[in-house]
C-alpha cells in the first residue's frame, strides 16, 4: 500500500487517562500532525455507554485517530459500521495494552498470542470500518517475539498503517526500546510504520525518518508538555503554557457536569503541567489537596 501520508508525521500517541479530547487540541494547536484518542472498548460502546459515547468527542485541527479495543466479530461488526466515527480520519486498534484486566479478557496485547486468532478479528475491523484502520502492538506477549509475522498478517488484512512500541507486554514501560526492532520491521512490510517508545529529541525524530518510518508518536514526553510538538517541529508554539493550561481548563468545562469530577481530573493534568516549574514539588503537595476550580485557576494565573 501506498504511503497515504504526504509528510513525516508527528503524533500524540493514544495514552489512557491523558489523551482526552482537549488535550488532543491543544496538542494538535502546538504542531502535532495526528493525535490518538484514549483507547474506548468497543463491547462498552455496543452496549451504549454513556461514558464511552462521551468520549467520542473530537475537536482538534490535526489527523484524528479513535483507538478502540475488543476482539468480539459481533460487536465489531455492530459498532464500526455505524456513523459514530464520522469525526475521524483513522480507526486505531490496540493490539498492546498489557494491562491484566484486559488481557484477561482476551483484549490488548492479548491478541498477539495467536495470529490466525487476531486474523478474523482484524479482517472484521477493516471490512466494518467506513474509516481507514491503523494497529498499534508490541514486540510480542509470554516473551514469544512475534511482531514481524503479526505485522505481516496486519497488511494481509488490508491494515492502512502500523505502530510499534518496542517492548513485550512483560516489560511493560521499563527499560528502553528495542530500536532495531523498528528497521526490521520497516524492512518487512510494505505499509506505513510508527514508531512508539521514547521519543523525545529531534535527533529521535531524525533517527526513526532515516530509517524509513513514516511517523513517530509520542506519548510520555508529551504529558504536561504539548510544547514538546512545536520544538520538534521547529516552529513558533501558539500559546504560552499558561495559555495551554487555561484552554485544557476552559475545553473540560464544557464535558464534566460537576465541579467535584472536573477538579478531580483535572489536578492530574495540573501537576503534570507544573513539574517543570521550580517550586514544583511543593506546588504539587498543594494541588492534591484542592477541592475547588478557584484553587485551580488560583495555580494557572500564577503560572
Ligand atoms: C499513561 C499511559 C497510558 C497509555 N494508554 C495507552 C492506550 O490507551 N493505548 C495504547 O495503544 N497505548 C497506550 N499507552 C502506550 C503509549 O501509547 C506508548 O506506546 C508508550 O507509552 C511508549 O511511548 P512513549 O515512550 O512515547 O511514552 C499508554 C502509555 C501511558 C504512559
Amino acid at each position: 500500500m501506498k504511503n497515504p501520508f504526504d509528510k513525516f508525521i508527528i503524533a500524540l500517541a493514544p495514552m489512557a487517562g491523558v489523551t482526552d479530547f482537549a488535550f488532543r487540541k491543544i496538542c494538535a494547536d502546538f504542531g502535532a500532525d495526528m493525535v490518538v484518542s484514549e483507547m474506548l472498548s468497543i463491547k462498552a460502546i455496543e452496549n451504549g455507554s454513556k461514558q464511552s459515547l462521551k468520549m467520542l468527542r473530537e475537536e482538534s485541527s490535526a489527523l484524528r485517530c479513535c483507538q478502540l479495543f475488543g476482539h468480539e466479530l459481533k460487536s465489531i461488526e455492530r459498532v464500526l459500521s455505524s456513523d459514530l466515527f464520522d469525526a475521524y480520519d483513522y480507526i486505531d486498534f490496540n493490539c498492546g495494552c498489557p494491562a491484566p484486566k484486559i488481557v484477561k479478557n482476551g483484549d490488548g496485547s492479548a491478541l498477539m498470542r495467536d495470529i490466525e486468532k487476531a486474523r478474523p478479528v482484524i479482517a472484521s475491523l477493516v471490512k466494518n470500518s467506513k474509516k481507514p484502520v491503523s494497529v498499534k502492538f508490541r514486540l510480542g506477549i509470554d516473551d514469544n517475539i512475534n511482531y514481524l509475522e503479526f505485522a505481516k498478517m496486519c497488511e494481509e488484512e488490508g491494515v492502512a498503517f502500523i505502530t510499534l512500541h518496542a517492548r513485550t507486554r512483560e516489560q511493560g514501560y521499563a527499560g528502553s526500546v528495542d530500536k532495531s526492532a523498528y528497521e526490521k520491521l520497516v524492512r518487512a512490510v510494505n505499509i506505513p510504520v510508527f514508531w512508539s517508545g521514547d521519543i523525545k529529541t529531534k535527533e529521535d525524530v531524525a533517527y526513526a525518518q532515516s530509517i524509513g518510518c513514516a511517523g513517530v508518536m509520542i506519548g510520555r514526553n508529551a504529558i504536561g508538555n504539548p510544547e514538546i510538538f512545536s520544538v520538534l517541529k521547529g516552529i513558533t508554539p501558539p500559546y504560552s503554557k499558561r495559555g495551554a493550561v487555561r484552554t485544557h481548563l476552559e475545553l473540560l468545562k464544557t464535558y464534566y457536569k460537576s465541579e467535584r469530577t472536573l477538579v478531580a481530573y483535572f489536578k492530574k493534568h495540573l501537576m503534570w503541567y507544573v513539574k517543570s516549574t521550580d517550586n514544583a514539588t511543593l506546588l504539587k503537595q498543594k494541588i492534591l489537596q484542592f477541592t475547588t476550580l478557584t484553587e485551580i485557576e488560583s495555580v494557572i494565573d500564577q503560572m
